[in-house]
């Protein structure tokens, strides 16, 4: 199946309508794929960036659907596939940040960041693997976090879903390598969008000197990572935060 073939390759993006999503479906949508956006409220949002990709010449349409909804996700994935007749590209991007001391961490809210984050690339994954295995090429993108590395006071909802998400992309990695699938992973570091702009205001820049990041920095590497070319990269996280690890490390040991 060529990049090069007569129809075009079919992407599904969660968490498409605004911030990184968006700039990967944008970018999707530029390099010739048909792109179907998810998301689970914020619908004007999704409206306006399908508008902008028809605009621009690409083809894109937006679903609503909850990803951590099994019922949901098998009725997306379920349209999505009789409508294109083939699914080649999952980006797994939709997530929630509730962040609060563990201490304090109602079950409640710790298995809401776990549903949407984790438990939702599962149901998604598991819905397109039947449609990619009969193709015998896919692509699964998960997003993480340089929080599951190295996370904040707070964070431990969010950093164990991310920690979950890169290990669930080496696991399926292993499962499905010999059938032509690749499942990768793209760690950002801090990226101005809504989720995290009440922080980006407050911070501005820090404190190691790296800028904050821009969704369109994130969706070069997705991108690429959908495409023929990288038939060669299987069960990875890619870190991309303008140096902010290293320089951090860096910094630890100068001290
Ligand atoms: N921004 C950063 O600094 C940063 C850093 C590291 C990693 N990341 C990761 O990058 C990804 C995108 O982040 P972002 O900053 O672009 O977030 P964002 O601006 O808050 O956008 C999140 C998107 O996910 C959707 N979404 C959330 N939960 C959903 C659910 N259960 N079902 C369907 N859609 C859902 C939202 O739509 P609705 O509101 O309509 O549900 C929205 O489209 C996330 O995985 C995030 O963890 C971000």
């Amino acid at each position: 199946m060529p990049e090069s073939a007569a129809a075009p390759r079919v992407a599904l993006v969660t968490g498409g309508s605004r911030g990184i999503g968006a700039a990967i479906a944008h970018r999707l949508a530029a390099d010739g794929l048909t792109v179907h956006l998810v998301c689970r409220s914020a619908q004007d949002a999704g409206r306006r960036v399908v508008k902008e990709i028809e605009a621009a010449g690409g083809h894109a349409a937006l679903h609503r659907a909850d990803v951590g909804d099994e019922a949901e996700v098998e009725a997306l994935v379920d349209g999505v596939t009789k409508q294109e007749g083939a699914l080649h590209v999952l980006v797994n991007n939709a997530a929630v940040i509730d962040d609060q001391l563990l201490a304090v961490t109602r079950t409640d809210r710790w298995e809401k960041v776990l549903r949407s984050n984790l438990t939702g690339p599962f149901l998604t994954s598991r819905a397109v693997l039947p449609v990619m295995l009969d193709q015998g090429w896919g692509r699964i993108i998960n997003i993480s976090s340089n929080s599951a590395r190295t996370p904040g006071p707070g964070q431990s909802a969010y950093a164990a879903s991310k920690g979950g998400i890169e290990s669930l992309t080496r696991a399926l990695a292993v499962e499905v390598g010999r059938k032509g699938i690749r499942v990768n992973c793209v760690a950002p570091g801090k990226v101005r969008t809504e989720m995290t702009a009440a922080v980006a205001d407050r911070l501005g820049a820090d404190g190691d000197g790296t800028r904050w990041g821009l969704p369109e920095d994130i969706s070069g590497l997705v991108a690429f990572l959908a495409r023929d070319e990288a038939d060669y990269i299987q069960g990875q996280t890619f870190t991309v935060d303008g140096g902010r690890m290293v320089m951090r490390s860096g910094s630890r040991r100068s001290r």
